[in-house]
């Protein structure tokens, strides 16, 4: 399939994960890549991967929490690829601590890189994706749907963030603008691997959020991106696609 022949894709989060999986569909997939992270050396690795598989790519360091980034991030991508077809918001931090514990520090920072820099990234495109009706996926979390203990700011910035692409849905829709948001759940990634638990967690709160079936990897995530991305998803506005293998059925 090359449902992304002639598309420009700028991708947030490429050095790893889902956002690596997703730059690797989308390559695959025919896009030309402007990939972008805050970690240089897997972003590289990224790019390469994708120019070995047949993709015009781009690396590009940016930090979605330094409002300063953002729209020398469209200007580059714009000026290198011409435009922009396709937004995809993956960048993110999860820190999982009691409410109790979490300092104003904490909050703000995981607010201002998930939600605000996911704001500010889709507020600067805006322009280059109105020209080519084009369209926005932002990543949330199924920690916007239901709660994950010790993961209050987690889960509030990524409820912001499924309210943040309904309204994008609504004020743009009549411009030719889509925007949808994916909500992952158990997927299996570097994230997941590292993100520690308090001391002496009340194990009981989390069989809730435990996999039904089994984790997966962040290629289930990517192929879901790539389908809501493309002219499959023509129709699909404002929506958000859980991809938890059921954990919140
Ligand atoms: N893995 C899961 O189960 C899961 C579940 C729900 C939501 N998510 C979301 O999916 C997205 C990707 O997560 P992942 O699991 O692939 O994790 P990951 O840690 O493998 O990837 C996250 C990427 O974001 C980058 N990043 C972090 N802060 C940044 C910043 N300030 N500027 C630019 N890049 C930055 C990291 O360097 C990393 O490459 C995140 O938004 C995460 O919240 C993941």
């Amino acid at each position: 399939m090359q449902r992304f022949e002639k598309k420009v894709a700028l991708i947030t989060g490429a050095a790893s994960g889902i956002g690596r999986a997703t730059a690797e569909r989308l390559a695959r997939e025919g896009a030309s890549l402007f990939l972008c992270d805050v970690q240089q050396e897997g972003l590289q690795a990224t790019v390469k991967q994708c120019r070995e598989l047949g993709a015009e790519a781009e690396g590009h360091i940016c930090d979605v929490g330094q409002a300063a980034d953002i729209q020398a991030t469209i200007d580059a991508c714009t000026e290198r690829f011409g435009g922009l077809d396709v937004l995809v918001n993956v960048a993110g931090i999860l820190t999982l601590e009691r409410t109790e514990k979490t300092t104003l520090e904490t909050w703000e920072r995981i607010l201002r890189i998930n939600l605000t820099g996911t704001f500010l990234l889709c507020q600067a495109a805006l322009p280059s994706l109105l020209e080519r009706k084009g369209n926005i996926v932002n990543i949330s979390s199924t920690s916007a749907i239901s709660g994950l203990p010790y993961g209050a700011a987690y889960g509030a910035s990524k409820g912001g963030v499924l309210a943040l692409t309904r309204a994008l849905a609504v004020e743009y829709a009549k411009r030719g603008l889509r925007a949808n948001a994916i909500c992952p759940g158990s997927v299996k990634t570097p994230m997941t691997g590292r993100s520690g638990l308090p001391d002496d967690p009340d194990v009981s709160l989390l069989q809730r959020v435990l996999p039904l079936d089994k984790p997966r990897g962040p290629e289930t995530v990517a192929s879901v991106i790539a389908m809501v991305a493309s002219a499959d998803g023509a129709h699909v506005n404002g929506e958000s696609i859980r991809v938890d293998g059921g954990t919140l059925a």
